[in-house]
């Protein structure tokens, strides 16, 4: 085969960072291999929007709370159908905000960082979730010293651990997941209110590869995933808007918001199945799929 014309040569001045596998043509690509995940879900049986935490909550406007139990129940039998676990911890009244389970715990090899919120509307929703892990016997449980709201800052890429800051989960954390988890940590700053979590502008495709909104991050940031992640998918403001990057992948099927359609088609470009679901009733809290859904990763 000739390669002369081949950009990937690193022998000019454009170097090609891109993975082997993403410079083949669609048609040649090996195909995408979903594994079978175990989520904890929280139904929206006291969802309201009563306080604003957030630039999403309108407080004044509430919510349909039969209308978000509706849309969670079919995420939920979604995740089902496609053949992962959900197992539903119970909800508490007066934590209107417990639905969004990922911010409940971040939990890698069996081993479970219990959260700490920075609001106190939502402070007794760290204890709650981690008493329901201590009551399934999960050993290695922490009570965490410093503030961090679970997977919605905290999300596992391969065996790294990209871990969000600016509005929330604070720095000093990260230093502490990094040492309960025995994992590398990658520091990444959000810097758009908007975007307050890291899993509402980043989203892990597979252990490689993630799609993220860059006007999400300051500078550094944005050069620090540019270098580890040459290949991600990127998206536009109007992607982000509808929360497109609070999507959750199996490695072949994408949930995300049906909304995100410009996304939808990159991700199905790039060999993924992406699956519109409509949660726009939670959106009205500032969340979407991945807000509701806490991966359980019990070893690997
Ligand atoms: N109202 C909630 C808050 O502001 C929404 C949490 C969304 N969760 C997430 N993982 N991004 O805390």
């Amino acid at each position: 085969m000739n390669t002369s014309t081949n950009t990937s040569t690193n022998t000019g001045t454009h170097r090609d960072n891109r993975t082997l596998a993403s410079r083949l043509p669609a048609s040649r690509r090996p195909p995408r291999v979903a594994t079978a995940r175990r989520f904890l879900m929280c139904p929206p049986t006291h969802f309201d929007v009563t306080y604003s935490i957030n630039p999403w909550m309108r407080p004044e406007a509430g919510a349909d709370r039969s209308r978000a139990l509706a849309q969670w129940a079919r995420l939920r039998d979604l995740y089902r159908e496609l053949g992962h676990t959900v197992e539903e911890i119970p909800p508490a009244p007066r934590l209107p905000d417990m639905v969004f389970a990922a911010n409940g715990a971040t939990v890698i090899d069996g081993r479970v960082l219990g959260a700490r919120f920075r609001h106190p509307e939502r402070a007794a929703e760290g204890p709650a979730y981690l008493a329901w892990f201590t009551e399934r016997g999960y050993g290695a449980t922490h009570a965490p010293r410093f503030v961090n709201e679970g997977e919605g800052d905290y999300l596992l890429a391969g065996r790294m651990i990209l871990a969000g800051t600016g509005f929330r989960t604070e720095p000093r954390s990260h230093e502490e997941a990094e040492e309960f988890f025995g994992l590398p940590v990658v520091s990444l700053t959000l810097v758009n209110p908007a975007y307050y979590h890291l899993d509402t502008a980043l989203c892990v495709l597979s252990e490689t590869e993630i799609m993220y909104y860059p006007g999400a991050f300051d500078a550094g940031t944005r050069a620090v995933l540019e270098s580890l992640f040459p290949d991600a998918v990127l998206a536009g403001p109007e992607d982000a808007v509808v929360f497109g990057l609070n999507a959750l992948s199996d490695g072949r099927h994408v949930l995300l918001p049906s909304a995100a359609g410009r996304l939808a088609a990159s991700l199905a470009a790039r060999g993924f199945e992406p699956i519109g679901v409509d949660l726009s009733e939670l959106l009205k809290a500032g969340g979407s799929v991945k807000c509701c859904t806490l991966e359980l990763r019990r070893d690997h």
